[in-house]
């Protein structure tokens, strides 16, 4: 017999979810009580659960397990019906995402910190998703936070849970299933895209290199990359997922996914080269020669998806974060079809896709995706380029090129000051709120804003979502603090210019961007307030 077992607790300060749920080190969630008291608070934030089915699922990161064991006896004690759990508590995030969907979910506890680093000394994450699938919105994520402040007790129960076989058990009177994490996800890609035309590109010789950064998608991308498409053995590189990433930093960009770059990028490289990151929900798209930014991937997908089946009857909409470029909003003007320009962070998109109003959406921070889940989906991102690859027959080179000449380049960076002293980003961040009045008209800048939003489904409004500086020619800087980090603040500063002239479109970001840097540099003073020169981190 198990019985429900009643655990006092204190409440823990700072257990406020960010852009993407709560992130605090291992060591911070493995302390007494610390992961089920947000636990707790999830499910007491929640009604209706009881005898309903919970989707549990993590990236696999070092206390994956223990967090998963914890998560599935709490939802037994109070009163779910059924959990869905993936095989040794593994789902990626766009795969949990479609379970939560398929299965009629009441949600899913979705476990990971993205990519964030792993291992003892890395990080850790927890987030709800709703039964559409998605990241819970700004409400609940609230209204959980508000519960654990006041949070006083949880509940759980003994019991045994194998997570390593397939199939039913039962705890308490809640019923276990352990299923594949890639079964539902395979049969779901298979539905979007024309399968034969990339396994016949595959046939003809054309080569690519996956990097699973030993994170969670090696398994799936094996399965879909090499076993249903016929991609040569080797295709997917570091695809063994390790609870440390194997001590790397799982972000596929091109500071972190270096090794796959340095593969691709020269002459005689394979033809595509791809990368996901800790939980899978992100994409890098390389060719020989060409780095494709998130941006420009987003737009480039927007203008070829209908040479997906999945999306053969065009796109009803696109959908963008604010610091994202605005090249997917040309082709959604050529479309004829409307771009919306969200806040940062996938919760925004759950409401548009739910209303039937966009089906492709995207973040300047390598994440794309599409109204088959409700997150971003790395696989997805990697499938519908080799889909565009397959039916174009040219290079990703040749892919990109042609789209700047037909649309015009924005060129793009995004700078990160990583690990900078909370207090000073703050002040950094006030001082420029502060100026914006005065801003205007200075520098050529027609337009200095702190971004907010207007949700067109549900009437909510979001603020202080980024310092916008909008220059006379459309060119912009944006500012904002990351809701992900774990250490100090992150200031993210985005730069965008857009050219026309197709003479002028093959320069190196950096330098055809030089200007506005500098200006996004000395409007703040940086240096000044963070005693940084340089940014940690250049995309
Ligand atoms: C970052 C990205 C954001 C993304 C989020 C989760 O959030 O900038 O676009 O949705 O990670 O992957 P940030 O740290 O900037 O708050
Ligand atoms: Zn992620």
């Amino acid at each position: 017999m198990t019985f429900v077992q009643t655990i006092q607790t204190k409440p823990f300060e700072g257990q406020k979810p960010g852009t993407s749920g709560l992130r605090k080190k291992v060591k911070v969630f493995a302390g007494p009580h610390y992961a089920e008291n947000f636990i707790q608070s999830v499910f007491d934030t929640l009604s209706g659960y009881q005898d309903q089915t919970l989707v549990i699922g993590g990236d696999g990161r070092h206390f994956n397990s223990e967090v998963i064991v914890k998560a599935i006896r709490m939802a037994a004690a109070n009163g779910f019906g059924r959990v869905l759990v993936g095989r040794d508590g593994l789902l990626s995030t766009p795969a949990a995402s479609n379970i939560i969907r398929k299965n009629n979910a009441f949600g899913g506890l979705i476990l990971s910190a993205s990519h964030n680093p792993g291992g003892p000394d890395g990080d850790f994450g927890i987030k709800y998703n709703a039964s559409n699938g998605g990241p819970a919105p700004e409400k609940l994520t609230d209204a959980i936070y508000a519960r654990t402040q006041a949070i006083t007790s949880y509940k759980t129960m003994d019991g045994t849970v194998d997570l390593a076989r397939i199939g039913a058990s039962t705890l308490g009177s809640m019923t276990v299933e352990v299923i594949d994490p890639v079964d539902d996800y395979a049969v779901l890609m298979q539905s979007l895209f024309d399968f034969d035309a990339i396994s016949a590109l595959f046939k003809s010789g054309f080569s690519m290199k996956f990097d699973g950064m030993s994170a969670i998608t090696g398994p799936y991308a094996s399965r879909i990359l090499e076993g249903m498409l016929g991609g040569k053995s080797g295709t997917v590189m570091n695809g063994t997922p390790l609870p440390d990433f194997g001590g790397h930093h799982p972000d596929p960009n091109l500071v972190h996914a270096r090794e796959l770059v340095d593969l691709v990028m020269p002459p005689g490289g394979p033809d595509f080269g791809a990368a996901s990151d800790g939980d899978g929900d992100r994409n890098l798209i390389i060719g020989r020669g060409m780095y494709v930014t998130p941006s420009d991937s987003l737009a480039i997908i927007a203008a070829n998806a209908t040479l997906a089946p999945g999306y053969a009857t065009g796109l009803v909409g696109v959908a963008r974060s604010m610091p994202t470029s605005g090249a997917a909003d040309r082709v959604a003007a050529k479309l004829g079809i409307k771009c919306f320009e969200t806040p940062t962070g996938w919760k925004f998109f759950g409401n548009l896709l739910d209303a039937g109003l966009a089906t492709v959406c995207g973040e300047e921070s390598f994440g794309t995706g599409s109204n088959h889940v409700r997150e971003k989906d790395g696989l997805w991102a990697v499938l519908m380029w080799l889909n565009i690859l397959a039916h174009r027959k040219e290079s990703v080179y040749d892919i990109v090129t042609h789209h700047w000449r037909d649309y015009g380049r924005n060129f793009y960076t995004r700078h990160d000051y990583e690990e900078v002293e909370s207090d000073a980003a703050n002040r950094l961040i006030k001082n420029l709120r502060d100026s914006l009045p005065k801003l205007a008209g200075q520098h050529d800048i027609s337009k200095a804003d702190d971004f907010a939003y207007d949700d067109p489904v549900d009437g909510s409004s979001t603020k202080n979502q980024g310092i916008r500086l909008i220059f006379e020619n459309g060119s912009r800087i944006v500012y904002r603090l990351s809701g992900t980090g774990t250490a100090g603040a992150t200031l993210r500063v985005y730069v965008e210019s857009y050219e026309a002239d197709t003479a002028k479109h093959n320069q190196d970001p950096q330098v055809a961007l030089a200007p506005l840097i500098k200006l996004a540099r000395s409007i703040p003073d940086i240096a000044k307030h963070t005693g940084r020169f340089e940014p940690t981190v250049i995309t």
